[in-house]
């Protein structure tokens, strides 16, 4: 009688595939809707609902309308927002990103306000404020580094004034980070974190949220100071530096296009890390969903998984709200 296994059979990896409860049981990836920052878009005005075009289901709200629904996702257990500011006028030196009264202010404070335990997060940046579209000063047609430095410091002290819990540089200025910590320590902000864009390439993938902030650059590209989609070595030096420079949390975008160097900083580094899942990676499966061509709840959750499992701690995505919804009925 030949009673001897075959090796081949012995170890048998669809027994742990069985059924749903075991999948769950061995399951290595979780998500949850308490690591989501869901990223919203404000503007001035009452009443305001402008939907984004080319980001199906985003919205320019104004802050009345933020305020409800931000309820609305705190509802689905999503406790974090990232607010990025429409203003009502531009000029070359950005001046609404700083100003008191601006509409992000505005916003943190009202949301600060209505919702105390919400976790405020504010980009700082000057390319929505700029006539010209670039993010920082521009001196000679360059952005002046050091120039910026201290907008983005004035920025970044007003938005924690108004309430801010973290506060999220996106310019890619050199020392952006210690700047800002520097001028928040000096005027009693030394509890508001910092979220370092650190790793922010140069990517095509923003072009949904340059519409929706009309905030493209009017002249070149922001390969001067955004990173190049060839370097991930370079990642690693850019979230040293953040770090070095005080950040709480470092953070790589765009996130499909760059799981690989979000796998490399999480095996590199201690600290929190976030990705930011950007406007063309949401477009690119909206539009792919409207069309039929992918079903979304499973093309959205497998994303947003894929993006856990390379290593990010917090997922920055405009499918928020809609994935929340999802796995509560999973
Ligand atoms: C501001 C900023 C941008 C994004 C986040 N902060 C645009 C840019 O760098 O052009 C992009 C986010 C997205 O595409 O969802 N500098």
């Amino acid at each position: 009688m030949q009673v001897t296994q075959r090796p081949e059979r012995a170890v048998r990896l669809r027994r742990l595939r069985r059924t749903d409860a075991i999948r769950e049981l061995v399951r290595e990836t979780r998500l949850h809707p308490h690591q989501f920052v869901y990223p919203m878009f404000v503007r001035g005005g009452r009443r305001v609902r402008e939907p984004i075009p080319s980001m199906p289901g985003q919205f320019r709200l104004s802050v009345d309308e933020l305020v409800s629904d931000v309820s609305a996702i705190r509802g689905l257990g999503i406790d974090a927002v990232l607010l990025f500011g429409l203003p009502d006028a531009k000029d070359p030196a950005g001046s609404g990103a700083y100003a008191d009264d601006g509409i992000v202010q505005q916003a943190v404070r009202t949301l600060r306000a209505a919702h105390p335990d919400l976790i405020v997060m504010t980009d700082v940046c000057l390319c929505e404020y700029t006539t010209h579209g670039h993010c920082g000063l521009v001196r000679d047609d360059d952005v002046d580094n050091d120039a910026t430095l201290e907008l983005l410091a004035r920025t970044a002290v007003s938005q924690a004034v108004a309430g801010a819990d973290v506060v999220a540089p996106s310019a890619m200025m050199d020392g952006q980070v210690a700047a800002i910590r520097r001028a928040m320590d000096e005027t009693g902000c030394q509890h508001v974190a910092i979220m370092g864009y650190s790793a922010k390439y140069a990517s095509a993938f923003y072009g949904p949220f340059r519409e929706a902030a009309g905030s493209a650059p009017q002249f070149g590209d922001r390969r001067g100071y955004q990173m190049d989609p060839s370097n991930a070595r370079e990642a690693e030096r850019e979230v040293a530096v953040d770090l070095a420079e005080g950040a709480d949390i470092v953070m790589v975008k765009p996130a499909l296009p760059f799981l690989d160097v979000l796998s490399r900083i999480r095996r590199t580094v201690t600290a929190p890390l976030a990705a930011y899942n950007v406007s063309g990676e949401y477009a690119m499966v909206k539009a792919a969903a409207e069309h039929g061509w992918l079903d979304e709840p499973r093309a959205v959750l497998e994303v947003l998984t894929a993006i856990a499992r390379a290593g990010a701690d917090l997922i920055i995505t405009y499918h928020a709200k809609e994935a929340a919804a999802w796995l509560s009925r999973r």
